[in-house]
């Protein structure tokens, strides 16, 4: 299925979480104190599947992480200046009470 309303010309997933670039094609570095950079082919979508033209020019893409930017869903650098600043260890502690990183217990 194919949306020529798209800017891509892509086709909108059938749901956000079916984003349709290759998942090895794309690499999320988690910013210190700062954004997602999303490195590759991919599609960003709004919660109704819609594309979310990416900044013409730009190869990749930052997401906003802090919550304050102006621009959401990308970052226009508000983190630098709100105080926002990366948990220790995020994204490897697990979650309280789960005595695991998020994965099945075996
Ligand atoms: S992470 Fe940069 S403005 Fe939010």
């Amino acid at each position: 299925m194919t949306d020529p309303g798209t800017p891509s010309g892509r086709s909108a997933p059938a749901s956000p979480g079916a984003a349709g670039a290759d998942a090895g094609s794309v690499t999320i570095k988690v910013r210190k104190n700062g954004s997602l950079l999303v490195i590759g082919d991919f599609l960003l979508v709004d919660h109704e599947g819609r594309e979310i033209p990416r900044p013409v020019g730009k190869p990749n893409v930052a997401l906003c992480r802090c919550g304050q930017s102006a621009n959401k869903p990308f970052c226009d650098s508000t983190h630098k200046t709100c105080g926002f600043m990366d948990p220790p260890e995020a994204g490897r502690e697990p979650p309280p009470g789960t005595g695991s990183a998020g994965a099945p217990s075996a």
